[in-house]
């Protein structure tokens, strides 16, 4: 909650339908979906492949332009900001994306990169070697990786620049969409601990997407179940994940065998 009991994000309504081909319909992505994401709190959405995640994500990051509804963050439309209101949203809200290769350019430095990052956070400190260094020192990454491309990373390496990059202008909030779905199931909990004690120092909240059960449980104070571009579940990682009462949600868990002992 902020400081005036309401949440940090909240969007209602949200409905998304992306254009068919040849002038059909097309496919209703996002349909009267709303969401609360308070400070400092984790929410997991999850839901099979093609329900809508990344759209909602992307519909938070204006991305993809909404068709309808409403999300608000501390206050501002985050759908239709104003020119000082999106550099507030940027400041405030960030995303990491499933694969770090599309998301990072071939051709530039990993201090190019976090550079050109802080550089909108426009703190006295942005761009400065200190800082650059402390953002990768605060994701497990040692000063000599500064001057490393992309391919000279490993994809775990790759994933902990994207998230020094989402880190540099201090947000309160990152979307992390699959953030470890491409790498090795051997690096995966070790990202995943490192945005752990990421939010234990800095209080960020996350909207964690992710179509594993078990990594949405790890890492979730709430969760969200969606399913053809709706909600059809959300509530506590306990209520939802243990004594599902949606259908659909007790099918997605019978899906993954270990996930109900605990
Ligand atoms: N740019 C686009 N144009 C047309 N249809 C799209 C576009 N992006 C997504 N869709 C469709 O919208 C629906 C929701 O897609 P979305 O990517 O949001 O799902 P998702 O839950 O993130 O899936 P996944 O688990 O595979 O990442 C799908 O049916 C998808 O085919
Ligand atoms: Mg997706």
């Amino acid at each position: 909650m902020t400081r005036h009991g309401s949440p940090l994000l909240s969007a209602s309504g949200l409905r998304k339908r992306y254009p068919g081909a040849g002038g059909r319909a097309g496919h209703l992505a996002l349909d009267d979906v709303g969401l609360e994401l308070n400070a400092g709190e984790t929410l997991g959405i999850v839901g099979e492949s093609g329900s809508g995640k990344s759209t909602l994500a992307r519909v938070l990051m204006r991305l993809t332009p909404a068709d309808g509804g409403v999300a608000t963050y501390d206050g501002i439309d985050m759908l239709r900001p104003s020119a000082t209101e999106a550099l507030r949203l940027t400041r405030a809200v960030q995303i990491v994306f499933q694969d770090p290769n599309s998301s990072m350019n071939p051709r530039r430095t990993v201090r190019q990169a976090l550079a050109e990052a802080t550089r909108v956070a426009a703190t006295p400190a942005a761009g400065t070697e200190d800082r650059l260094v402390d953002l990768l020192d605060s994701v497990g990454l040692s000063r000599e990786k500064l001057d490393a491309y992309p391919h000279q990373l490993s994809g775990g390496q790759r994933q902990r620049v994207a998230i020094a990059r989402a880190l540099a202008v201090s947000p309160n909030v990152v979307i992390a969409d699959e953030c470890v779905s491409a790498l090795d199931v051997s690096v995966q909990s070790s990202v995943l601990n490192l945005l752990l004690d990421l939010q234990r120092e800095l209080g960020l909240a996350y909207i964690f997407i992710s179509h594993d059960l078990s990594v949405v449980r790890h890492m979730s104070d709430r969760v969200m179940v969606m399913k053809s571009g709706r909600v059809v579940e959300q509530g506590t990682s306990a209520d939802v994940l243990l004594r599902p009462r949606h259908t659909y949600t007790r099918e997605l868990l019978a899906s993954v065998p270990g996930l109900g002992d605990g």
